[in-house]
C-alpha cells in the first residue's frame, strides 16, 4: 500500500493535462453553451445520492464525470450571456492563480505560514484603496464577499466607536440603544450583520430614497435627530456605492458631513460599484468615498475576479488590530520581531486561504488600466441596453443607468397598460420563464413596488451583439405569455 496519496509524476501529468482540457473545453462553448442548464434539483440530487465512497476510484474516470455531472451543467456565471444578480465571469490568469495558490496551500493567518501571501495580501489591498482613491497608508482584509466585508467593517465600527465603552469585554448588555441609518435600497447583508453584532435590525434605520433611489438627506437628518431625542445613540451612517438593485450611488460628501456633524462612523458599501471609482467615466461619481472610515468592496465583482474575493478596507491597520487582536499562547507572535505581520491579529478568522494571488497576478497581467477599461466598456453597454429599451414600444425604462445595472419591464403589445397588473404579472412569469429557456440567465426584483426585470453587465466577455440577443430572447419568451 502507498503511504501518501500522492500520484507518481507521469500519472500526475496526464491528469493536469486531462484537467487542462477540461478547462479549454469550457472555453471553447463560451458562447454557445446554455447560461441555465435546466436541470431540476431532483435531478442534480440524484446523481449524488450515493453512499460515502470507502474505496477510491480511477481519478480519470473521476475528471470525465466532473465533465459530465459538475462542469457542462454548472450556470454559465462565466459567460456573456449572464446577466443575474452580479455574476463578473472569472479571468484567465485566475483559474492560474487558484491552481498554484492551491498547490503551495498557504495559511495567511500567520506571517510565517505564508510569508509572501501575507505581503501580497497587504498589497493587493492597498492597491484596491488607490483604484477608489482611498487612501496612501491603509489597513485591510481580504474576506468571501460583500456580505462579509460589510460585517467586518460593522464589526470594526461597533467596536471602536464603542471602545472606550469597552465594548469587546461587556458587549452591549447595559448600553443606551444604538442606531444604524441606511437608505431603504441598502443590501440585505447590512440586516444581517445586524442581527449577528447584537444590534438587532429595529434599530437599522431604512431612511427613504428619492425616484433615483439615492438616500433622502433631509429623512436621514430628521431620523437622527428624532433618535437622540428619544434617547438612542446614532453610531453609523451606511452610504451605497452603487445600490444592488439600480446601482445607485449615494451622496458621500453630504453624507459624510451628516456623519461628522453627530460624530457617527460612516461606512460606504461599495461592494457592487465601489471599484468602478478607477475609471475615468465614472470616478466623479465617487466623491466623498475618501471620507468614509470604512470601505467594502468586491475584487469579485468590478475586478472580474472569481469567487471568492471581498474586501474591508479602513484607514490603519491599527483600526483592525484594536478590533480583532486577542493573545493566544498557542500563537505567540514574540518569536522574532522581525516586522512580522500577522493577518490573525486583524481579523476574525485564523486559518485563511490565499485569496491575493490571483487578485496580484490579474493586476499585473491586465494592468488596472485594461481592467478599468473593461469596467467603462460594461458601463457603456449598459446605457446601450438602457437606450434599446427606451426606444421599444414593448419595453419600458425603469432606471437612468449610471453604473452597470439596467431595470426594465417586458410590455409585450399592451404598451397603454404600463403600469397594470396584468403587466406586474406578466414581468413576474417572464423570469422564470426565461430560466427555462435557458439561452440567458436574467433575474428581477422590484422597484417602486412594480416587478421589473434586472440586468447587471460585469463581465468583460460582453459585447453589444450579446445584449441584442438578450432583447430577441426576452421578446421570444415574452410573446409566448401573452
Ligand atoms: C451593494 C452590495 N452590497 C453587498 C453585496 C453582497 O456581496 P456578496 O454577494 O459578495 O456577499 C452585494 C452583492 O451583490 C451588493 O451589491
Amino acid at each position: 500500500m502507498k503511504n501518501s496519496l500522492d500520484h507518481n509524476t507521469d500519472t500526475f501529468e496526464q491528469l493536469l493535462d486531462q484537467t487542462k482540457n477540461l478547462i479549454l473545453q469550457k472555453f471553447e462553448g463560451i458562447e454557445t453553451a446554455k447560461a441555465f442548464s435546466g436541470y431540476t434539483p431532483k435531478e442534480v440530487r440524484g446523481w449524488f445520492d450515493e453512499p460515502l465512497p470507502v474505496e477510491g476510484m480511477d481519478v480519470s474516470a473521476l475528471l470525465e464525470r466532473v465533465q459530465d455531472q459538475v462542469l457542462d451543467p454548472a450556470t454559465m456565471n462565466m459567460g456573456p450571456h449572464m446577466y443575474a444578480y452580479v455574476m463578473a465571469g472569472g479571468t484567465q490568469v485566475s483559474i492560474l492563480a487558484e491552481m498554484l495558490a492551491n498547490t503551495v496551500n498557504q495559511n495567511v493567518g500567520k506571517w510565517h505560514l505564508a510569508p509572501v501571501m501575507s505581503e501580497l495580501e497587504r498589497r493587493v489591498v492597498q492597491w484596491g484603496a488607490d483604484l477608489i482613491g482611498y487612501g496612501e497608508a491603509v489597513g485591510g482584509v481580504l474576506v468571501s464577499g460583500g456580505s462579509a466585508a460589510n460585517l467586518t467593517s460593522l464589526t470594526v465600527a461597533r467596536n471602536i466607536f464603542f471602545e472606550k465603552e469597552g465594548i469587546r469585554k461587556h458587549g452591549v448588555f447595559g448600553m443606551k440603544p444604538f442606531t444604524v441609518y441606511a437608505s431603504d435600497e441598502v443590501h440585505g447583508c447590512v440586516d444581517k450583520s445586524m442581527e449577528l453584532l447584537g444590534l438587532g435590525t429595529d434599530h437599522l434605520r431604512k431612511i427613504k430614497t428619492h425616484t433615483d433611489c439615492t438616500i433622502d438627506l433631509q429623512a436621514l437628518e430628521q431620523q437622527i435627530q428624532e433618535d437622540m431625542t428619544n434617547g438612542y445613540t446614532p453610531f453609523c451612517l451606511i452610504a451605497n456605492a452603487g445600490t444592488v438593485n439600480t446601482g445607485a450611488i449615494d451622496p458621500m460628501v453630504e453624507m459624510a458631513a451628516i456623519a461628522e456633524k453627530y460624530q457617527m462612523w460612516f461606512h460606504v458599501d461599495g461592494a457592487y460599484g465601489g471599484l468602478a471609482a478607477g475609471t475615468e467615466m465614472a470616478k466623479g461619481l465617487f466623491k466623498g468615498i475618501e471620507l468614509a472610515d470604512s470601505v467594502a468592496v468586491d475584487f469579485h465583482k468590478w475586478l472580474y475576479q472569481p469567487f471568492e474575493a471581498g474586501c474591508a478596507i479602513v484607514k490603519d491597520w491599527n483600526i483592525l488590530n484594536r478590533t480583532y487582536y486577542k493573545k493566544a499562547s498557542y500563537l505567540s507572535t514574540d518569536m522574532k520581531d522581525d516586522g512580522r505581520f500577522n493577518f490573525n491579529e486583524h481579523h476574525f478568522v485564523l486559518s485563511r486561504s490565499t485569496k491575493a494571488l490571483k487578485i496580484w497576478m490579474s493586476l499585473k497581467a491586465y494592468g488596472s488600466k485594461r481592467l478599468m477599461e473593461m469596467v467603462e466598456k460594461d458601463i457603456r453597454l449598459t446605457k446601450y441596453l438602457a437606450t434599446q429599451v427606451d426606444q421599444s414600444a414593448d419595453f419600458e425604462l425603469c432606471n437612468d443607468p449610471e453604473l452597470g445595472i439596467v431595470c426594465f419591464r417586458y410590455l409585450g403589445n399592451k404598451a397603454e397598460m404600463a403600469a397594470n397588473e396584468e403587466i406586474d404579472r406578466m414581468n413576474r412569469e417572464i423570469i422564470p420563464a426565461l430560466e427555462d429557456d435557458g439561452r440567458v440567465f436574467i433575474t428581477g426584483t422590484t422597484l417602486h413596488n412594480r416587478p421589473v426585470i434586472r440586468a447587471c453587465l460585469i463581465n468583460h466577455r460582453k459585447q453589444q451583439h450579446h445584449v441584442d440577443f438578450l432583447l430577441k430572447v426576452i421578446r421570444e419568451v415574452g410573446r409566448e405569455m401573452i
